[in-house]
């Protein structure tokens, strides 16, 4: 809960916001999508009665435990990074990689090779990888951006009389260095907010119920038995989260700081952007577990991570690391070994040249 008076937003209000929204966009999609199978002239109720019908009749109550999963996933995510730091949190929650993978031969039953076994371990280290800052970018960022004292009390005394106006390169390259001993041998505090032992168990458990999530919610969708559309799953999925969002949430979670500061408190574009692409990101997850799957929907997101450095080395002059290096050619060598076509597992009789 955060602390009166800082402005912070209720990160229940978040995730209870973005099912509401998904809500609202599937809701749109399945009216479209069912008035294309109507005629023309059919009344508008015998349109919302079927869906009404089709979401609340056969087993839509089966998406009550996905709901559940992803509900307690969004909070935990928040959890973690509010009680770690990014790069901990980036390289902890891709153990997500291997828990899909795990369940998906569980709950699925499907068939993984050696060779996707290792494509996808080296994905999770080569995705951690790129996550991890340089120590260069991080001091010259902090150069940049201003030094709190305490990284650097050492040097400060080392460097006597010489005054953070003085700009001149070696003024620079001899603070940096100092910097770099600064970070290494004075580490502040770390931020009495932060635990980070609720952190890393946060990011741990959200990535184990992201793979049971991820692969139950396919599971459901492809079933055979079950024609429903996609929309109309994502009705059912954010029907039970607003439920389960609302109550062990907004309720249980944030109840008497809602109460106390209300339900939008501290929210402003940042906040509403943040929400709007979470609730697209979701959509958007769904229609590749439909045409595809969770393992490669975690493919798509590794390689998300690196587009979206490459752009910030082109927008924002980010500098090109060695380690951001090593990590893409190891998610780049992963993606290609995973869509190598496996040996079939029934080889055909062997062919007799000789009788
Ligand atoms: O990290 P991960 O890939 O598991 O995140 C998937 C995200 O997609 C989750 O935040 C989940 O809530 C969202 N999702 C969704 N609707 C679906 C499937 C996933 O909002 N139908």
């Amino acid at each position: 809960m955060p602390p009166s008076g800082d402005h912070r937003y209720f990160t229940s209000t978040a995730v209870l916001l973005n099912e509401v929204i998904k809500l609202a966009i599937a809701l749109t999609l399945a009216i479209y999508e069912t008035s294309k199978t109507l005629a023309p002239s059919t009344p508008a109720t015998v349109l919302f009665e079927q869906i009404y019908n089709a979401v609340f009749s056969g087993d839509g109550w089966k998406l009550i435990l996905p709901a559940v999963f992803y509900t307690l996933q969004n909070l935990l995510q928040y959890v973690a990074v509010e009680n770690l730091d990014p790069v901990h949190f980036q390289v902890l929650y891709q153990v997500k990689i291997l828990t899909t993978a795990i369940f998906s031969v569980v709950l699925l039953r499907r068939h993984l090779g050696g060779k996707r076994w290792v494509s996808l371990i080296v994905l999770t280290i080569g995705v951690s990888i790129v996550s991890l800052p340089s120590p260069e970018s991080a001091v010259d960022a902090l150069l940049l951006h201003g030094m709190p004292d305490h990284y650097f009390p050492r040097s400060k005394h080392e460097l006597g009389q010489a005054s953070t106006a003085d700009l001149s390169p070696e003024s620079h390259l001899t603070k940096r260095s100092a910097t770099y001993e600064g970070i290494a041998n004075d580490l502040p505090p770390p931020d009495p907010l932060m635990n980070y032992s609720v952190g890393a168990t946060s990011a741990v458990v959200a990535a184990v119920v992201s793979g049971l999530a991820g692969v139950y919610f396919e599971k459901l969708l492809k079933e055979s038995s079950s024609h429903t559309s996609v929309w109309i799953r994502n009705i059912q999925l954010s029907f039970y989260s607003i439920i389960a969002a609302t109550i062990g949430g907004v309720m249980w979670q944030d109840g008497s700081g809602i109460r106390e500061h209300g339900f939008f408190e501290g929210y402003n574009w940042v906040v509403w952007t943040a929400i709007g692409l979470q609730a697209a990101g979701g959509l958007i997850a769904s229609i590749v577990i439909r045409d595809s799957d969770n393992i490669v929907k975690n493919f798509a997101t590794s390689i998300s991570i690196v587009i979206s450095f490459v752009v910030s080395v082109w927008i924002f002059k980010f500098n090109v690391t060695v380690t951001f290096l090593i990590g893409t050619s190891l998610v780049l060598l992963a993606t290609y070994i995973y869509s190598i076509p496996e040996r079939s597992r029934h080889r055909p009789p062997a062919v007799r040249i000789f009788s």
